[in-house]
């Protein structure tokens, strides 16, 4: 059944320095919009989406081969379009404790824990995929087993995605996991998006449904605060805003400067909203997205520095993409107040999160 499901087709993405070969599946729907997604990292490659004439645009930061994505012995690039886990964004000193036994994670962004750690987090490893049926539009699931103590985690935990490209022009990602221990799980996709396709997202427009958000210290580690976005650079929920306008109060390290803070949607985002809104109004280009999730990572891109070259060319400058990272928040297994983050054995974890390309 796999190769044929109408809407999807398979091809060879290369090979790992181990040989192992990576896949990359297309979906495509009734509208012509299309979804590349790779089997390393379960990665979103591309995403072609129209303009308000109808014409079709690459709109998601991505490479077109293996190696520009491949970790080796640290990142090749900052996790464009990966499913990220176990834990996506930070975890104080690389700690946490459960049923008082503490684990360690690797301090990768010192002197946290990001995005999961080094070479078996879920970004950095090949996931098993399957072309699946789904109502909605042609779909892949990708699956990975996480064996206990990789990356210093707990449990075994299997965890799946499936990507949904929708009839309605969405791209639908669906998350399942379980464990056989105790262990903290936030998995989030990290595209960074670029409604012009070229240029940088400082003149796109952004409504985040976010009336607070969780302090970072300069590390962007949580302090536990939660605070008011009123009279603040992140208030772009009572004002819809253009994201260029206050970027240089938003925060950051010279030269990282620029949004990289976790919006708080509760209580909005109980049940499944629209938590975010960005439009491009050369192109007309709207992305809504759409998740049941908590907290939101808005990320501007302020660590590229144009050294990567993206597919077709494509120099990828500061402020070329923007990331919207539907999420638990950072550092939860650390912060009692926080909503729980741990899954527990014979529970499964599901989340799920849309990325609607839409005009207006
Ligand atoms: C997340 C983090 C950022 C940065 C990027 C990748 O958005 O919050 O600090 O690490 O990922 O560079």
């Amino acid at each position: 059944m796999d190769e044929e499901m109408a809407g999807v087709t398979k091809a060879s993405f290369g090979k790992l320095r181990s040989g192992e070969p990576v896949d990359i599946y297309t979906l495509t729907n009734k509208n012509g919009l299309s979804a590349k997604i790779i089997t390393y990292g379960a990665t979103l490659t591309s995403v072609m989406a129209p303009d308000k004439s109808g014409k079709l645009g690459e709109v998601c930061l991505g490479f077109d081969n293996i190696a520009a994505y491949e970790f080796n012995g640290k990142p090749a690039q900052p996790y464009m379009g990966a499913t990220v886990g176990r834990y996506a964004n930070r975890i104080g000193k690389g700690r946490f404790t459960i049923g008082g036994k503490t684990y360690k994670l690797a301090t990768n962004n010192p002197p946290n824990h990001l995005h999961g750690g080094e070479s078996k987090a879920l970004c950095w490893v090949n996931w098993k995929a399957q072309i699946v049926p789904r109502p909605d539009g042609p779909a892949v699931q990708f699956t990975y087993l996480s064996k206990d103590g990789d990356e210093g985690y707990p449990g075994n935990v299997n965890a799946s995605v499936i990507f949904t490209l929708t009839e309605a022009n969405t791209v639908k990602m669906e998350y399942a996991a379980t464990t056989d221990k105790p262990c903290p799980i936030n998995l989030t996709n990290h595209a960074y998006f670029n409604l012009k396709g070229s240029g940088t997202i400082l003149d796109h427009e952004l409504y985040i449904a976010g009336k607070s958000y969780t302090e970072g210290d300069d590390d962007l580690l949580p302090t536990g605060k939660i605070l008011p976005v009123t009279d603040t650079p992140y208030d772009f929920f009572t004002q819809p805003a253009i994201i260029g306008d206050r970027i240089n109060a938003a925060g950051g390290k010279e030269p990282a400067i620029g949004y990289d803070l976790n919006y708080v949607l509760l209580p909005g985002a109980k049940g499944y909203a629209t938590v975010a809104r960005v439009h491009d109004h050369n192109t007309g280009r709207l992305l809504e997205v759409r998740t049941d999730q908590p907290g939101i990572q808005f990320y501007t891109g302020n660590f590229l520095d144009g050294t990567l070259v993206g597919r077709g060319g494509w120099k990828y400058v500061q402020y070329s993409g923007f990331c919207l990272e539907t999420q638990h928040f950072p550092d939860s297994p650390n912060q009692k107040s926080f909503p729980n983050t741990i899954l527990q054995p014979g529970q499964t974890y599901r989340t799920k999160t849309e990325y609607a390309f839409l005009v207006k």
